[in-house]
């Protein structure tokens, strides 16, 4: 069984530096390194190293010849990812001493997905679960496959706007996302009332909500689920969220509990705020107790 990942592909910048840059400052970074990221990229890998089967739909720049053999390297199948005339998408990144992050994303490649290629996808025999991000031009087409070919949606509203509220957001079986972005969602600037809008909203959707430092709150329609997170010395928090999803999804689709997956989930991602970079920071299942 395989999940469906339609998701951006990033090259990210990441530049190390003494504190977030102000408006009209200049400084100089301490660190500067260039890896693999994007939000479905990340999420693709995470569920590859919790030993779940994925497939990735997404898209390169044609004349991009560094991200390719970074992609194999890492095994990454790439039948599913297109050669597109746009450049491949990026992304730019300050880390700061305590790990946190800003990014500054181009799309790209990333917004020319086709919808005949997830559709070819999700004929394939066999896929649990589609799941996407908001970083491509395929948020809507996503919604509309997965109720076409009923296959149930893993929705990721990261990076959050307005406009996803206009999406058909009851169809997604788990939505995952931080506080922030389940306010922006919901429209509300009080965590107990987006709840509860989006609950009154998704009767049948299960939200699960990654509270940082403070774990993930899971709220089912069945069961309610709160875990505290792992205590780390963060150093550098980017993609954790992915990687938590990753491996949640991986658990879902080999069949474990929710309880069981948040488990995993929460581990792994305590991990990936140890390393730096993004893909670079996802663990493998055995690395986990
Ligand atoms: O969630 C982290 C990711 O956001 C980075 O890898 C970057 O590429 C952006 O997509």
């Amino acid at each position: 069984m395989s999940i469906v990942n339609v998701g951006s592909i990033n090259v990210d910048h990441v530049y190390r530096v003494a504190h977030f840059t102000e408006a009209g400052e200049t400084q100089t970074a301490l660190e500067y390194q260039v890896g693999l990221g994007g939000k479905g990229l990340n999420q693709s890998i995470a569920i590859a190293r919790a030993g779940g089967d994925v497939v990735h739909v997404g898209a390169i720049g044609k004349d991009d010849s560094w991200t390719p053999a970074e992609l194999e390297k890492i095994g990454l199948d790439l039948s599913a990812v297109a050669r597109v005339d746009a450049p491949t998408g990026h992304a730019i990144i300050e880390v700061d001493l305590e790990g946190e992050n800003r990014i500054v994303i181009v799309g790209g490649a990333n917004q020319t997905l086709s919808e005949s290629a997830i559709e070819a996808a999700l004929r394939v025999d066999g896929v649990n679960y589609l799941l996407t991000q908001n970083e491509t031009n395929a948020v809507e087409h996503c919604f509309s496959l997965a109720k076409a070919h009923d296959i149930p949606l893993i929705f990721s509203p990261a990076p959050c706007d307005e406009s996803l509220r206009a999406l058909p957001l009851e169809l997604a079986k788990y939505i995952v996302l931080n506080e922030i972005e389940l306010m922006q969602l919901a429209g509300e600037d009080d965590f107990d009332r987006a709840v509860g809008a989006l609950k009154s909203r998704c009767p049948s959707t299960n939200f699960v909500v990654t509270l940082g430092g403070d774990g993930v709150e899971f709220i089912g329609v069945e069961d309610t689920i709160v875990l505290p997170a792992e205590p780390v010395e963060p150093v550098d928090t980017t993609g954790a969220g992915d990687c938590f999803l990753g491996y949640f999804a991986a658990g879902l689709d080999i069949g474990l509990t929710h309880i069981e997956a948040l488990e995993r989930a929460t581990q792994a991602a305590a991990i990936a705020v140890t390393r730096a970079g993004a893909v670079s920071a996802i663990p493998e299942l055995k690395e986990l107790s």
